[in-house]
């Protein structure tokens, strides 16, 4: 990249992530303090082809560090995935000189940033935003930490209540296709069992647990369930194992968008700082076409093709704890 970056701007897109505003304020802080302007594009893609941009400043992002959600707003575009949707959007960026993005999303906002940079050569930086934790590159993404804690608060509400009714309870989390949720999710709520994409549990497996458990008077139980579970959601388990496990009086609970909002905990609120303010640094070191992320608490930069397609591992190690911690 040749030419001098004087003008970036800065989306969110894809599912919102409490500390996405941190990294707003991050990336628009770091880049007034570099003597860049700011533009922030509303409702991500959608907005930049409609052209629902607007300068931001210092003053801009004052008191947004701990809200949830995301000032800019957030969508999901179709559009943009046609050739005449980003032909629309870079006349938005072009009408206001942008030499340069910040995207703030999942793996979906990488990939049309990947195809739109190499469409109209104009680099972009990705800063991983999505509570499902599953893009490659980063230990962690903005807004992990935050809906971990609020299911766990969710998990501790529901563990009362099953313990006083001796039920046993199929609690649901987000994650998409991953299950980094329902694993940190299991082992701080003290689940049972944690059913998740990247590890099939037959049916006949979660059914002989938790006769075992019934054997040992252990009538109350919880169930952590991945949404992307491959042997079935919280319901399906529920009306699979219903007539298998009549000993115990079964409810289910999806915890559903709670997940997505709340205020940013400090984990999320320093991370989201970091990856807003290496986001704007590595643009003006020449840094194009990347996801920012921390691994071992060292700045990285990956190519967006990495990121995206990559996949992010489980830890295995924490599984194994989580299925003995869990007897
Ligand atoms: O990607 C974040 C996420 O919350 C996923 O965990 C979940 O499956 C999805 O978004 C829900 O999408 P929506 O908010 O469009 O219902």
């Amino acid at each position: 990249m040749d030419k001098e970056i004087k003008r970036i701007a800065v989306f969110t897109s894809g599912g919102d992530a409490p500390g996405m505003n941190a990294a707003v304020r991050a990336v628009v802080r770091t880049a007034s303090y570099h003597d860049l302007h700011v533009y922030g594009i509303r409702r991500g893609y959608e907005g930049m082809i409609a052209g629902d941009i607007r300068r931001l400043e210092k003053r801009d992002v004052g008191n947004i560090l701990q809200r949830g959600g995301t000032v800019l707003k957030t969508a999901r575009s179709q559009e943009f995935r046609t050739p005449e949707g980003r032909a629309s959007a870079h006349e938005s960026l072009m009408a206001h000189d942008i030499d340069a993005c910040i995207a703030i999303g999942g793996d979906g906002t990488f990939t049309g940033a990947n195809i739109f940079s190499q469409e109209y050569n104009i680099p972009f930086i990705g800063v991983p935003g999505t509570i499902d934790n599953d893009i490659f590159g980063t230990d962690y993404t903005i807004g992990f930490d935050t809906a971990v804690n609020t299911a766990m608060e969710a998990v501790d509400k529901i563990r009362d209540t099953a313990e006083s009714h001796n039920r046993l309870f199929f609690v649901e989390v987000m994650g998409r296709h991953a299950g980094f949720i329902a694993l940190n999710v299991g082992i701080s709520g003290g689940a049972e069992m944690v059913l998740l994409p990247e590890k099939e549990t037959p049916i006949e497996e979660v059914i002989a647990r938790l006769k075992k458990s019934a054997k040992r008077k252990k009538l109350f139980s919880l169930v952590l369930i991945a949404e992307g579970n491959k042997s079935g959601r919280a319901r399906e388990i529920a009306a699979e194992v219903k007539g298998q496990l009549d000993m115990f009086d079964i409810r289910t609970t999806v915890v559903g968008h709670l997940q997505r909002g709340g205020s940013p905990s400090g984990f999320d609120r320093v991370l989201s700082s970091r990856l807003g303010f290496h986001a704007v640094e590595g643009l003006l070191n020449g840094k194009e076409n990347v996801a920012v992320g921390i691994v071992n608490d060292k700045i990285k930069y990956t190519p967006f093709e990495d990121a995206i397609n990559k996949d992010k591992s489980l830890n295995r190690d924490l599984l194994r704890m989580a299925e003995i911690l869990g007897l």
